[in-house]
């Protein structure tokens, strides 16, 4: 029963409880009309402590497809944040106006403090470098929609792995279905973070390894996860131009991936691919933004117990 539950982690939800959101995810892109009215007189507050386009615009979009309504801030300057409230004393007043809360922060486990005070649902819109579960609910539909399933592939997560929270989530996720395995792509600095190896990988017994040079594995790949260099993580502005273009996926590098590799990229992209690569067939990160608004609206309807 996902009524009345939080997301703060990608593994909150049991496997069965993900595939319950994705099939309905699939019965709403089916036809959105039946959905257009399911969330009539409910509210959806966006708290969101950090840019976003897609997260926040997308959980908008979803709930006003679902029929329901929308509050909150996209600059917490706006808000009493820059007063000093705190995030308890937050949650605890939108959960007087909402139904539901989506929360992004950049302080990590800052979701998780909120829905420790909170009356209503919270959904963890990314926390620092930390997790981002809805991106992999859009990641793991975008997969299973167009591969056909979650399991037996082999990824490449390609970028900045440190301070990428999108692949943090994604390989906690993907390594619950069988047979996955990993290969990560990044500047020696920007390696994978020990947590995920040995909590998650190394605990699960999960197949990985590190490449330095992109070209010597593509052709294994069944995905290739890229990822932007995470620049307001970083301390020092002179590392952050001398990493950012530590990967260029263009139409050369495509000569050595498979026919039916696919490009995902939580978005959004600075430099690390191509504009060219937009008219290659195996790339969908465009595809995956959509996906992101269908799934975001079949996780309301969970939580909201609409359904
Ligand atoms: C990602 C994020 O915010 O972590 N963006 C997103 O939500 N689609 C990735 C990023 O900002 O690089």
């Amino acid at each position: 029963m996902l009524k009345g539950r939080h997301l703060l982690d990608p593994r909150d939800f049991s496997l069965e409880e993900l595939e319950e959101v994705f099939s309905l995810a699939d019965e709403i892109i089916e036809d959105p009309k039946k959905f257009l009215h399911v969330c009539d007189g409910k509210i959806l507050a966006t708290l969101f402590y950090e840019p976003s386009t897609r997260t926040r615009c997308s959980f908008e979009a979803a709930m006003l497809r679902l029929g329901g309504s929308i509050i909150g801030f996209s600059e917490p300057n706006a808000s009493s944040v820059s007063k000093g409230e705190s995030v308890a004393d937050t949650i605890r007043t939108i959960g007087c106006y909402a139904d539901i809360a989506a929360m992004r922060h950049p302080k990590e486990g800052a979701p998780t403090i909120a829905s420790m005070y909170s009356n209503i649902p919270v959904i963890n819109a990314g926390d620092g470098s930390h997790q981002h579960p809805t991106q992999t609910l859009t990641d793991l539909l975008t997969i299973r929609k167009l591969k056909g399933h979650l399991s037996n592939l082999t990824i490449g997560c390609c970028g900045d792995l440190k301070f990428g929270r999108t692949v943090h989530s994604l390989v906690k996720a993907l390594s619950r279905y069988n047979n996955n395995k990993f290969i990560f792509i990044s500047p020696e600095e920007l390696n994978i973070p020990d947590y995920v190896r040995k909590e998650i990988l190394e605990k699960n017994n999960i197949e990985f390894r590190e490449a330095s040079k992109m070209e010597d594995v593509l052709g294994e790949l069944d995905i290739l996860y890229m990822t932007r260099v995470q620049r307001e993580r970083f301390f020092n502005e002179d590392d952050y131009v001398r990493l950012k273009d530590s990967y260029i996926l263009d139409k050369e590098k495509m000569k050595y991936a498979k026919d039916d590799m696919m490009v995902l990229h939580p978005l959004p992209r600075v430099n690390e691919i191509s504009y060219e690569i937009d008219e290659d067939p195996r790339g969908c990160y465009f595809k995956q933004a959509k996906f992101g608004m269908y799934v975001r609206m079949a996780l309301i309807a969970k939580l909201l117990g609409v359904r």
